[in-house]
């Protein structure tokens, strides 16, 4: 990790977090205004085939990457560092529809007519869902062409731009196609957030709290007193979540040996709730913290986690614009949601062979273990606890 250091004439500066996997090894840059420094680091790294960018039209039509990546744009930022210019771009509807299969062929075919060789670099400019597909679609094309990712949301940024999980949904479920697909290079423009939406911006801060307490019981109470956007230690928070993906990640790059699991705090029963809730009430980080709070709940039965850090982590997600419960507007609602996400559960993706879920669950705020089975009168209790909100 580096401090940000800088002098009048110096571009802006940045932090960097490595994430060291050999031959696969890249770096995280995160700092204000850094986009523009962007030819320079592919330069560096030699990262000058010919473009492609993959962006959503909510985010190609902001002015800040606009500047970025349309050739015509006075700043020509990319343009003039990348020796076989930027060959064509492709832009999808934004949100989670995006994230198919069909998206995934019309990148493939586009990429093929346009003969982008080996050499190419694809550009992911934007949210997970941009990172998720247009990285899949770098996996497979020529069995694999480098991906730098523009992160230019906030979970983005802490979470699905680094460590190499791509894919895509198929009507059966979410992320149900992928691979492991590192990216060259991520690079985080916090002042691209000046423009995200607070209830985005709070989604991702979900995971910035889950990174806490996983990891790190000190982000955990800073970031328990609310995080802004325009916050001076920004910077500083992405970068201690990215460094402590990186370090999981560099364990257990595949998801072989249980270790990267523990990135899943919250998420068994949050997956849950969305798709119990057809994937429209929550947003992903909003689900995350739901979730959260009934594995803390869950933590505390099993005898780890102290009441008192139950009730923190609740605060904490309502100091950061989160839902601490499913708001259900009577008893009969609150039945029928309650077994969908129970029978939600059933059907997870990460379910281990004799079917039952295997729940990461906190020792202490600030250090997590995988790999816990809980008997399922107490998931339905914690279920039962999120129909009551943190008083
Ligand atoms: P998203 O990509 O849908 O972005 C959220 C919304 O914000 C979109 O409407 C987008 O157009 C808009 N947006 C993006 N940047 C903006 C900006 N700077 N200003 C204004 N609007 C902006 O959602 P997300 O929360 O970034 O990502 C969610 C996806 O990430 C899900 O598909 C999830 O499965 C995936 N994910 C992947 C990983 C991984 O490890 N690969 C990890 C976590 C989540
Ligand atoms: N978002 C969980 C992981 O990358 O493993």
């Amino acid at each position: 990790m580096t401090k940000p250091s800088a002098s009048k004439q110096s571009p802006p500066p940045h932090r960097t977090v490595r994430v060291d996997l050999g031959p696969r090894s890249y770096d995280v840059l995160i700092g204000r205004g850094i986009l523009e420094t962007l030819g320079d680091e592919l330069q560096q790294r030699q990262l000058t085939g010919r473009a492609v960018v993959v962006t959503d039209s909510a985010v190609s039509s902001l002015a800040m990457t606009n500047a970025f990546w349309k050739t015509d744009a006075p700043s020509k930022i990319l343009v003039p560092r990348l020796h076989g210019g930027i060959a064509n771009d492709r832009i999808v509807p934004p949100g989670e529809e995006s994230k198919n299969l069909l998206q995934v062929h019309e990148l493939l075919k586009t990429w093929a007519r346009q003969q982008i060789p080996r050499t190419g670099v694809v550009f992911a400019l934007g949210g997970g869902v941009i990172g998720d597909l247009a990285g899949f679609a770098a996996a497979i094309y020529l069995r694999g062409i480098p991906v730098v990712q523009i992160p230019t949301t906030l979970l983005a940024m802490v979470d699905s731009s680094v460590g190499g999980k791509t894919g895509v949904n198929l009507p059966e479920g979410k992320n149900l196609v992928g691979s492991f697909h590192q990216p060259s290079l991520v690079l985080a423009d916090l002042d691209t957030l000046k423009t995200l939406p607070a209830q985005e911006f709070a989604a991702g801060m979900a995971e910035v709290i889950k990174y806490g307490v996983i990891a790190d019981r000190a982000l955990f109470d800073r970031v328990a007193k609310g995080v802004k956007p325009d916050d001076d230690d920004l910077g500083e928070i992405i970068e201690k979540c990215v460094a402590i993906k990186a370090r999981i990640v560099e364990q257990d790059e595949f998801e072989r040996k249980g270790l990267r699991a523990i990135l899943n705090f919250g998420h068994t029963i949050g997956h849950a709730i969305e798709k119990a809730t057809g994937y429209k009430k929550y947003l992903h980080g909003e689900a995350v913290a739901l979730g959260m709070r009934a594995a803390a709940w869950l933590s505390h039965w099993d005898g780890m986690l102290p009441l008192e850090d139950v009730q923190s982590l609740g605060k904490a997600l309502i100091a950061n614009n989160l839902p601490d419960h499913l708001d259900e507007p009577d008893d009969s609602n609150a039945i029928i949601l309650t077994h969908a996400i129970l029978n939600a559960l059933g059907n997870d993706k990460k379910v281990a062979e004799d079917g039952k879920n295997r729940w990461v669950l906190l020792k202490s705020l600030g250090e997590a273990e995988t790999d816990i089975q809980i008997e399922l009168r107490d998931v339905e209790a914690a279920l039962n606890k999120l129909l009551v909100p943190v008083r």
